[in-house]
């Protein structure tokens, strides 16, 4: 705690002996750095020292809420934005930074006040005029315009905002979300969302929960609101803007809405597709009420207020994502195992977020559990089977599914089928009854929060009421493949 309160007073000059003596016994006495009237801060770090991504996220704050306002035009690519973020500072800070890639910032503002900003690289750094003091509440305003561009992920993906014939669609697992809003976008911090589009008439603007609002300017263009009330990590954000088919429909929420593992009343079910593949993907969307009422029988309380899907056009997206509360999927890929994947996913990562990427075999390997889960239910197909499938394939065994090597293979094979099946060596070594207490109670205890692998073994250890060590050190932590399944 003096650590970081100590500097050397870049800001006010040199200090005396005498002052900084007298500074230092403020500090042991527990009192604040107050000279003058201001606190005195320190800036926040500018990452959150990912094991994978060091630069991701930034230090001193806590965001909140972040009401972003983007107007886009397909035509020329060009985004304009307001990120309203409110956050609580968590030390004395005299600057902070948010993490946004490409685009052009305008201006920004601190609780009203134009603050400086500079930009270095992904990081854009404003100094508010007057220090911000520890656990106070703040605004900061950021505008920005620009053409986002995507970013090339490690393992080679492109993702963040991708242009389409007729709009665009955004998704930023891990890092694309900084390509077209600024912000914490570390997954450690999650906040609450409003996200408002502007785009032309005749075209759809989605994004993740409850549609709250939709209206059209004096210009004709058209303005819709979506809220998302429930925590979201920045990574689970998206948007999709063009021409879609839409259907919606209010499903009875599946599970119980009162009592302490209550879900919401009503769920609203909105989903949306490409027009090119609106007929053919409806039916797979008419099924998302009932697999998510087969989830919540296994995983407890659906933990957001809205659901849906989105369907591309095949040739945009890398990969389907889990964007909260409405998942986003290439045409190519929304097929039954998916759909049950990403829908999973809205337990597994979405409400229980990992604390750091290195923790994404619990977003994986769970979400993989859950297919085999649901063909072992639903489709004949025992958990056993896909397991002993899993252990034959030798791409499962690069390396263990809790330490991934390096960025460019956290999403190999390992992370989603050796996750998996250390999940099913878990209930085989628990038995049945303690793995469905697992399945309900982890998602449960983490609900809305972040957890590490340590969370988990230690979760799966009290329920299971003994040491699992050897299960975690073959399977989890083990390098190779062991001998017998
Ligand atoms: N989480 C996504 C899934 O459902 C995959 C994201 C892949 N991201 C990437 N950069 N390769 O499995
Ligand atoms: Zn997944």
């Amino acid at each position: 705690m003096t650590r970081r309160r100590t500097r050397t007073g870049a800001r006010t000059g040199p200090r005396t002996g005498a002052a900084a003596a007298l500074l230092a016994l403020a500090l042991l006495a527990g009192g604040c750095t107050e000279v003058g009237g201001g606190v005195r801060g320190l800036p926040g770090a500018a990452g959150l020292r990912d094991p994978y991504f060091p630069k991701l996220g930034n230090g001193g704050y806590d965001v909140r809420h972040y009401a972003l306002s983007l107007a886009y035009d397909p035509g020329t690519g060009r985004l304009d934005g307001t990120a309203e973020i409110t956050a609580r500072a968590t030390q004395d800070l005299s600057a902070f930074n948010l993490d946004l890639a490409g685009l052009t910032v305008a201006g920004a503002t601190v609780d009203g006040a134009p603050a400086a900003h500079n930009r270095a690289g992904d990081e854009l750094t404003l100094r508010p005029r007057e220090d911000i003091r520890d656990g106070a509440e703040f605004k900061a305003t950021v505008t920005y315009t620009g053409v986002p561009e995507p970013i090339t992920d490690a393992d080679g993906s492109e993702e963040g905002w991708l242009r389409t014939d007729d709009g665009a669609v955004a998704v930023g697992e891990p890092e694309g979300s900084m390509t077209w809003f600024p912000g914490n976008h570390h997954p450690a911090d999650k906040a609450a969302y409003d996200i408002t589009l502007t785009v032309p008439a005749g075209l759809e603007a989605l994004s993740n929960g409850v549609r709250t609002d939709r209206r059209t300017e004096r210009d004709g263009r058209v303005t819709t609101v979506w809220h998302s009330a429930e925590p979201m990590a920045s990574y689970l954000a998206t948007v999709a803007i063009g021409r879609y088919e839409t259907a919606t429909e209010t499903a009875r929420a599946p599970g119980p809405t009162t009592g302490s593992d209550a879900g919401p009343a009503s769920l609203p079910v909105l989903t949306a597709a490409d027009p090119s593949v609106a007929a053919g993907s409806a039916a797979l969307r008419g099924e998302i009420p009932e697999i998510l009422a087969r989830q919540t029988e296994r995983f407890g309380p659906y933990p957001f207020s809205a659901a849906g899907a989105i369907v591309t056009e095949d040739g945009t997206l890398g990969y389907a994502l889990e964007t909260q509360t409405r998942p986003v999927f290439p045409a190519a890929s929304f097929d039954r195992t998916t759909l049950v994947h990403e829908l999973a996913h809205q337990w597994f990562g979405n409400s229980v977020t990992p604390a750091t990427w290195r923790d994404l075999w619990l977003n994986e390997g769970f979400a993989t559990y859950a297919e085999w889960l649901y063909a072992e239910e639903y489709e004949g197909v025992p958990a056993r089977t896909h397991f002993a499938r899993a252990f034959a394939q030798d791409a499962n065994w690069a390396f263990p599914p809790a330490t991934p090597p390096s960025a460019e293979n956290l999403f190999d094979p390992p992370v989603y089928q050796r996750g998996a099946m250390v999940l099913h060596k878990l209930r085989e070594t628990v038995g049945d009854a303690a793995f469905d207490e697992i399945l309900r109670g982890w998602p449960a205890k983490y609900r809305h929060a972040n957890a590490s692998t340590d969370d988990f073994t230690a979760y799966a250890e009290s329920v299971a009421g003994k040491d699992l060590d050897g299960l975690w050190d073959v399977w989890l932590y083990g390098e190779g493949k062991p001998a017998a399944p």
